[in-house]
């Protein structure tokens, strides 16, 4: 049998780890692939959580995370040690997911050693190069270097098509988020536990009515986030509502949010949930107010209302199918859309209609098998 196609998937993050793991765990179950992971560990503990429930040990781990760290600091590190790992593993080819400067960076470092770049996720675009800030920069640097263009939706791949990107290397395979979804959901029923640590959460707001809420984007740091914060101290005036926030531990966040919203009776503050914990509140909250990539995927996915502050998105599939609405990040505007989903059933039935924008939940699959047809045709 022909040598492995050595794959040396790279991530750093959170939302990358679950991401990829669908994909990992396909590519090593195929005896047609040797699949290393790398990861720059930009983030720690929100990066472990996902390899402990998704059982990766990582063959690198670069430690790189700083606190409070800079652009350019991160970008350094990154490059010159996603470098040094391919140049220990000599893998055939290399994959990322998505924008952040990890993805960035790994495309890069394998663009400088004339390796294929594998790129999962691709053809997000809001055309504005400061929202989000920095990943549309991220995501377009990648979308010049890969050899292989994994787009989650139709309209990803046509923005491809616009940046006359060779089409034969363009391929819609819904988004691997759905996969994972589908993995931890199907993980909880057989092990409930796994979600379990919500249970005094749930207690002490049982019968109210519940808002889960993330938000961690640079470009919404000091004003925008003190908007938010306003935007949710309000809404969680109302007597009938609870806000459960899991908090994402940059400090430019926790800063914020602990001084507006420490110790408010129908308030939550809690440390970021593993997945399972997640995909729990998930279920649980009535509505989702976020400013998260994901987390825009994963609500239409479960038919629950997302509110998107942010003033563009690369993920027109969750607005168009009617579950996700942009409300930016004005404090007013917030707190009068989730009044109006609170207070009017039909406006909230209209965003409450599970829909699938962003994958079947074979995206992974779909890839590799697509990476199977590279097979052979290496230098
Ligand atoms: C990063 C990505 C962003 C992605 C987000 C997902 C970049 C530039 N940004 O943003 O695209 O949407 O992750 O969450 O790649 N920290 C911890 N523990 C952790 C993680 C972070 O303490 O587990 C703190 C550290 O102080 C760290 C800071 O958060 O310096 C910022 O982390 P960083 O990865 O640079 O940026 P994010 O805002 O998380
Ligand atoms: N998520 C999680 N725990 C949390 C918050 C989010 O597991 O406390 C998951 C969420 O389900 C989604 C991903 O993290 O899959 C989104 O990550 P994040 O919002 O940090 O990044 P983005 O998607 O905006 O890049």
């Amino acid at each position: 049998m022909a040598k492995p196609l050595k794959i040396l998937v790279v991530c750093g993050t959170r939302p990358e780890a679950i991401k990829l793991f669908p994909v990992i765990a396909a590519l090593k179950a195929d005896a047609r692939f040797d699949a290393r992971v790398c990861v720059s560990a930009q983030h720690r503990g929100m990066l472990d959580q996902v390899l402990q429930i998704a059982g990766i040990v990582p063959d690198h781990d670069l430690d790189l995370m700083r606190p409070d760290q800079t652009l350019d600091a991160l970008t350094a590190a990154l490059l010159t040690e996603i470098g040094k790992a391919i140049d220990l593993e000599k893998p055939d080819r290399v994959m990322v997911q998505g924008d952040t400067a990890t993805a960035m960076c790994g495309a890069l470092a394998a663009y400088y050693r004339k390796l294929p770049v594998d790129h999962v996720e691709a053809g997000l675009r809001s055309g504005n190069i400061h929202h989000p800030w920095p990943e549309e920069v991220n995501r377009k640097i990648i979308g010049a270097i890969a050899s292989l263009h994994f787009a989650p939706t139709q309209t990803a791949a046509e923005a491809l098509l616009r940046e006359n990107t060779d089409p034969a290397r363009v391929h819609v395979t819904g988004n691997t988020v759905i996969d994972a979804l589908h993995w931890v959901t199907a993980r909880i029923a057989a092990e409930p536990e796994l979600a379990a640590g919500l249970a005094e959460i749930e207690a002490r707001f049982a019968g109210k009515r519940i808002i889960g809420v993330t938000s961690h984007r640079r470009e919404n740091f000091g004003g925008g986030l003190e908007a938010i914060a306003d935007a949710v101290r309000r809404i969680a005036a109302r007597p009938d509502v609870a806000i459960v926030f899991p908090v994402h531990p940059n400090p430019n966040v926790r800063r914020v949010m602990d001084r507006a919203l420490a110790g408010l009776d129908n308030v939550a503050l809690i440390e970021p949930l593993d997945y399972p914990h997640f995909a729990r509140l998930l279920t649980i909250a009535e509505i989702m107010l976020t400013d998260s990539g994901g987390v825009q995927e994963e609500a239409p996915a479960l038919g629950k209302p997302v509110l998107v502050m942010r003033e563009t998105t690369e993920r027109p599939e969750g607005v168009a199918s009617g579950t996700a609405k942009l409300v930016g990040t004005h404090a007013d505007t917030i707190v009068t859309e989730i009044f109006t989903l609170l207070d009017d059933n039909a406006a909230y039935e209209a965003m409450s209609r599970a829909h699938n924008p962003f994958g079947d939940g074979h995206a992974a699959a779909r890839i590799v098998e697509l990476l199977g047809n590279e097979i052979g045709t290496q230098a």
